[in-house]
Formats: structure tokens, C-alpha cells, sequence
């Protein structure tokens, strides 16, 4: 059987729970998405959750709360899933996109600096692979000239800095809960944020613009449907508890399979700096210039070893080659490390064995691209 990416697990408990809300015929939001929302708001440290479709819309609602629309920029690390930039062209704003670091591929705050203009209101930064961005320089930077700090946190829930776990920087926090997350609701998402008057219009605009009293609702302005299911946050909510274990348990087999990779030659992983605690939503390296990544995907793919790119450079796909999308310099690094990034099975399930099986696949599938090899 092959080692894959991702490989999300349940228990009866995760049955049951669906059954629960199955049974009492309240399909869409109600209570369980409230109780998955505080169970959230709690391990992260933020005083407000608002769970959502996905972290897509996640990001969309954040934007459209902060009134963040046509004639507006927002200024996004380049280096990510396009997810990130959509929500900004959805919201009819211009994306401006910004350079990442090399080692950490998330935002460089130097290049941020220089990245932002007077029309700059928000600046989206990526926890990249669940890594979180150098809130530290960036906080202050933005702080100062009065710019919203939003925090695509996709990948990074159980992150942090120091004792501050992510979903408490910035203005507010998108999470995702896709199936290749560490919890997962098949599709879900969540914006955490400390900031009361944002959570108040983020769950008006969740549901339609509309508030509701006694029994009628009252639409106050023009809203979305980005309401999650009570049968989504249910699956949710039976993996909040062992949370914290599941990131721990990543965190162990991903230095297990640093050292193993460390015997590669071409193969650097993605570097934590000190103080920051990576979550290992995926377990990426960037290879060796002179390798080819995707004739590497296919080898391990034939060595039965799921694996994929890092992510993507947004500047470089033509859904992001429009007017409304300009470019703070050459994205020389997004760009290397899109077309260098490889990401690796790492998810709870792994055994040792299975590090084993990985990092032996890679070093065969590189020692076949070896000169001497052909
Ligand atoms: C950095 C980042 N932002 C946003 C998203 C979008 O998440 P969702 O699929 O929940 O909309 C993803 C998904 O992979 C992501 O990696």
C-alpha cells in the first residue's frame, strides 16, 4: 500500500457524533458549530471563532468585514496556495504580491516593507506549510502605519511562537479544515480574531447580512451563505480534545525524518528559527538546483511514496496575470522554490518504518537522476 500525503483517520466516536447531530435534524449551523467554534477559540487563546465554508471564504469574510473592496490593495506572500490571492481578486481589490524568505518561505519582512504603497489596507501573510509567518517583524511594522494584519493561517493550527499559539496575531486568523489538515471536517473553516466589533460583522456577513431577533431576521446588508454544517463541526469537535497530542506526534516524526534525510545529499528541509513551533501540516524540502523535482514526484510515486510540490508562485499562474494584479519586484525566490519545493508524507498514521520507506525512495529516485545514472 502506498504512503500517502495525508491520510485523515476516524474513530467510532466520529460516527457517533454525526449520528448524534443526524438524529436531531438540525443539519445546518446550530449548537455543535458553536461548541467546535469555542473549543477552537480555547486552544488557540483568541476570544472569537467564526467557522466557516472553508478558510477560502474564511479570507473573503475577514476582507469584506474590514470594508476591503474595489480601489483598495492588499499586499500577499507570493509563495502560496492560490487561495490566498483569489479571496482578495474575489473581493475586487488589487493584489499586490510580495517575495518570501528561502529558508522559512514565508513573507520576508524587508521585502514587505518596501512592497507597501499609500493604497496598501491589509497585508495577508502565510503560515506556510503550518509554519507561522515572523509576526514579530511584522506586527510592529504594520501597527505603525496602520495597516490590517490578516493571518492566512490554512496550515497552522497547533503553531506557535514562544507560548502564543497562531490564531492570536494580526487583526484576525483563516483556518482551514481540508483533508489534507491536521483536523479536518472534510471541508471547513474558521476566523479566529481578538477584535469584538470585526466578530460581530463577520457572523452577521456569514449569514446573509442578517441579525435575527425572537424569530425574524432582519437583513441589515448585502451578506453571504458561508455558514458550516452541524454535521462538519462535529467531526470537528471529537478531534479538538487529542488535538494537541496529533501536532506533538508530527512534530516527533518530522525531526525523526530531518535526520534521516540529513544522509541526502540535494535535499534541505524547511527551516523553523528558534522560538517558532512548526505544526507540520506537510513536511517540505527544497531540493538540489540541479535535480528535477517533478521527474522526482513521479519516482516516488512509482516507489509508491505519495509526494507533490511545495505550493505555488502565484505571480505565475494566469488566473493572477491581470491588471488588478501588480508585482513588488522579480519574485525571484517564490519562483525557485515553486519549481524546487518537494512536500513528503508526514500525517500521525506514519510508522518509523514508513520515515524509512520515504527517505530510502527519495535517495534512490535522486541517485537515479544522477549522471552516472543514465
Ligand atoms: C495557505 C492556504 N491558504 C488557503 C487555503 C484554502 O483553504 P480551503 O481549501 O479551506 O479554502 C489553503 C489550502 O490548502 C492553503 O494552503
Amino acid at each position: 500500500m502506498s504512503i500517502r500525503l495525508a491520510d485523515p483517520q476516524f474513530g467510532p466516536e466520529a460516527l457517533e457524533a454525526i449520528g448524534r447531530v443526524l438524529a436531531t435534524g438540525n443539519l445546518t449551523q446550530g449548537p455543535v458549530v458553536a461548541e467546535f467554534e469555542t473549543a477552537i477559540a480555547a486552544f488557540a487563546g483568541a476570544t472569537h471563532a467564526i467557522a466557516t465554508t472553508s478558510a477560502t471564504t474564511a479570507l473573503e469574510l475577514t476582507l469584506a468585514a474590514l470594508e476591503i473592496g474595489p480601489g483598495d490593495e492588499v499586499v500577499a506572500a507570493d509563495f502560496t496556495y492560490p487561495a490566498t490571492g483569489n479571496a482578495v481578486l474575489q473581493r475586487g481589490a488589487t493584489l499586490r504580491l510580495t517575495d518570501v524568505d528561502p529558508e522559512t518561505y514565508c513573507i520576508d519582512p524587508l521585502a514587505l516593507e518596501a512592497a507597501i504603497t499609500p493604497s496598501t489596507k491589509a497585508v495577508i501573510a502565510v503560515d506556510v506549510f503550518g509554519l507561522p509567518a515572523n509576526y514579530g517583524a511584522l506586527e510592529p511594522l504594520l501597527a505603525d502605519r496602520g495597516i490590517a494584519l490578516i493571518c492566512d493561517a490554512a496550515c497552522s493550527l497547533g503553531a506557535a511562537i514562544g507560548d502564543q499559539r497562531t490564531g492570536t496575531f494580526g487583526i484576525a486568523s483563516c483556518f482551514s479544515f481540508h483533508p489534507r489538515k491536521s483536523l479536518t471536517t472534510g471541508e471547513g473553516g474558521m476566523v479566529l480574531t481578538n477584535d469584538d466589533e470585526l466578530a460581530g460583522r463577520m457572523r452577521r456577513l456569514r449569514n446573509h447580512g442578517s441579525e435575527r431577533q425572537q424569530w425574524r431576521a432582519t437583513f441589515v446588508e448585502p451578506g453571504f451563505n458561508y455558514r458550516l454544517s452541524d454535521i462538519n463541526a462535529a467531526l470537528g469537535l471529537v478531534q479538538v480534545p487529542g488535538f494537541a497530542d496529533v501536532v506533538k506526534r508530527r512534530q516527533e516524526l518530522a525531526s525523526q525524518l530531518s535526520v534521516l534525510l540529513g544522509e541526502i545529499e540535494g535535499v534541505v528541509a524547511q527551516v523553523t528559527p528558534d522560538g517558532h513551533h512548526h505544526p507540520y501540516q506537510a513536511y517540505v524540502v527544497t531540493i538540489d538546483p540541479s535535480l528535477d523535482r517533478d521527474r522526482l514526484v513521479m519516482a516516488l510515486r512509482e516507489r509508491d511514496v505519495e509526494s507533490t510540490l511545495g505550493t505555488y508562485a502565484m505571480h505565475a499562474e494566469p488566473a493572477f496575470q491581470r491588471a488588478t494584479v501588480t508585482l513588488a519586484g522579480a519574485m525571484t525566490t517564490s519562483a525557485d522554490l515553486a519549481a524546487r519545493t518537494l512536500a513528503l508524507p508526514l500525517h500521525q498514521g506514519m510508522s518509523q518504518n514508513d520515515l524509512t520507506t520515504v527517505a530510502a525512495a527519495l535517495s534512490q529516485a535522486i541517485r537515479s537522476q544522477s549522471p552516472s545514472a543514465s
